[in-house]
């Protein structure tokens, strides 16, 4: 059965590419952690578009994460035609002074788990010669970050690496697309301790995702959700990262520096 496998589907912007696509008639692979959330979606979204959805509750950090999902896909017959590799989350602060085990947990959820799961469904993909790839990058990767560092890394990976594997598949029919929102109303915040940086008139889920499918249908390799972003992904983009750094650096510093 063809379907489309979705990391990070339990919340925000996952969630809102499940309830989008499931209205679309895609059948489902909905991954998180939390399985009483992703149970629950399942249910609504069967019941509601009479579609098939699937949940694997795993914590995609552990070692073996992407072969046991992919085992999982496999035995139940899943033809992945669409892989969103959204699940991510972000830490703020000096990273002298920041846990390191969560800033390791975070390179290998925003990067090791999303290179890992890209390489396995893209071998699929390229024997069937068709599928969609969607990275779930930041806005946030078109310059480096201060008191964000490891995250703006992360996503800076994220794009770079979605843009170079777009070039490689594109004679192969596999639209590869690093989508990057700006700041977004989703637990994002909460859970980066974040929360005093969470403002107002952020875009929301769901005009995210809707950025996300124009650009697959137009087989974009990047997209910036939301004018306001690209203009300052823009400017973040042709700034020299020196002046970029310091001026962020300016303004955080006094929130971060004696915490
Ligand atoms: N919100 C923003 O402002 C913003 C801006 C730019 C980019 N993004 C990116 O958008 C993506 C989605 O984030 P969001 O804003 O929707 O945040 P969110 O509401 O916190 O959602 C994060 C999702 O990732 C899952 N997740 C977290 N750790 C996991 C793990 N170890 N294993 C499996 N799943 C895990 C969470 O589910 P469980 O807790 O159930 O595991 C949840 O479903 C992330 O990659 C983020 O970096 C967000």
């Amino acid at each position: 059965m063809k379907a489309t496998l979705i990391t990070g589907a339990s919340g925000g912007i996952g969630k809102a590419f499940a309830v989008k696509l499931a209205a679309e008639k895609h059948n489902l692979v909905l991954v998180a952690r939390s399985a009483d959330k992703l149970h629950e979606l399942c249910d609504e979204l069967m019941l509601e578009h009479q579609i098939t959805a699937h949940y694997v509750a795993l914590d995609l950090t552990a070692p073996d994460a992407d072969s046991r999902l992919f085992a999982e896909t496999e035995k139940h017959g899943f033809e992945i035609e669409w892989l969103i590799n959204n699940a991510g989350f972000g830490s703020m602060g000096d990273f002298a002074r920041l846990d390191i085990e969560s800033e390791l947990k975070m390179i290998n959820l925003n990067i090791t788990a999303l290179v890992a799961l890209t390489h396995r469904y893209l071998q699929k993909m390229r024997e069937r010669k068709s599928g969609v790839i969607i990275n779930v990058a930041s806005t946030a990767s078109f310059q480096p970050l201060p008191f964000m560092a490891t995250y703006a890394a992360t996503k800076a990976f994220v794009t770079s690496f979605s843009e170079a594997i777009a070039e490689e598949n594109r004679s192969h029919n596999i639209v590869v697309t690093a989508l990057c929102p700006g700041p977004t109303d989703t637990n994002f915040f909460a859970a980066a301790n974040a929360e005093p940086f969470k403002m107002k008139g952020m875009e929301t889920p769901e005009a995210v995702v809707e950025t996300a499918l124009n650009a697959v249908r137009r087989g974009q390799s990047t997209v910036v959700s939301g004018w306001t972003n690209y203009a300052v992904s823009v400017f973040g983009t042709l700034t020299p990262n020196f002046l970029v750094t310091r001026t962020i650096g300016s303004f955080l510093r006094p929130k971060f520096e004696d915490k």
